[in-house]
């Protein structure tokens, strides 16, 4: 595992985009798995730039999202796909059908995470995921208690993960769905390279769970200690609460 501590948000996402741009360009065909939040806007935004001043190009990657709200379409406003749209495919060169998205409105949910399960498979398996982390520990949407053995799946979500993304829904987190569509802790495993982002003092307490704790069900992101290629960027609020 490797740890990079850095100042704040914005040099989180500049880290992390770095480091994306590096395997990108190592091979112009990557199989990228990314994330949606908050955390994840500076990372776009640094990836943007990147494309913008012609040092990087996404033509030939293909991508695959984590996960996606059941109940909303790809043009909601609400949902992943739409945020995906608005802070970065619309804003690079990635081409339209090497996108693979989860369908939160697919008539079968269980056949949709099925095929999605299938599509990676077909492209030879994700080479780099991009992570966040919950303040639960999650990361997909899978909250405490997911199997490790959990592979693309319909899930339901906690509280505080609906609190926390209330951000999205105008502040109420009523509106929050209270299910979603998330690939498994065995689906992020699978992934040949890992990077988890991280910033501030509220998800310090996830952090020190993942990095210091016992790998446990009782905290999804602890699982990534047992991943032969995993990197955690977060910045010095995040990392507060590591042991020293
Ligand atoms: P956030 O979400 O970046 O909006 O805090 C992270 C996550 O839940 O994975």
């Amino acid at each position: 595992m490797k740890l990079i501590i850095v100042n704040d948000l914005k040099a989180v996402g500049l880290r992390g985009a770095e480091l994306v741009a590096e395997e990108i360009r190592k091979n112009q065909n990557l199989v990228l798995g990314l994330a949606t939040g908050g955390t994840m806007i500076p990372f776009y935004k640094s990836l943007v730039n990147l494309f913008r001043k012609k040092n990087l190009s996404f033509l030939k990657v293909r991508s695959f999202n984590l996960d996606e709200y059941v109940g909303l379409n790809g043009k909601d406003k609400r949902s992943f796909r739409y945020f995906m749209d608005k802070n970065f495919f619309s804003k690079v060169d990635i081409s339209k059908r090497n996108i693979h998205f989860l369908d939160g409105n697919a008539k079968n949910l269980y056949t949709e995470c099925k095929n999605y399960e299938n599509e990676i498979g077909e492209l030879g398996g994700i080479d780099l995921q991009i992570l966040g982390i919950g303040k639960d520990g999650h990361i997909g949407f899978n909250e405490p208690g997911s199997d490790f053995n959990s592979r693309t799946r319909e899930v339901l979500l906690r509280e505080t993960t609906r609190r926390n993304n209330a951000k999205f829904f105008s502040g109420k987190e009523e509106k929050v769905p209270k299910k979603a569509l998330t690939m498994g802790i065995a689906t992020i495993m699978s992934a040949r390279k890992i990077i988890l982002l991280a910033s501030g003092k509220s998800k310090s307490d996830a952090i020190a769970g993942a990095l210091n704790g016992e790998i446990s069900e009782k905290a999804p992101a602890s699982v990534l200690m047992r991943h032969r290629d995993v990197a955690f960027i977060i910045d010095k609020n995040a990392a507060a609460k590591l042991r020293k």
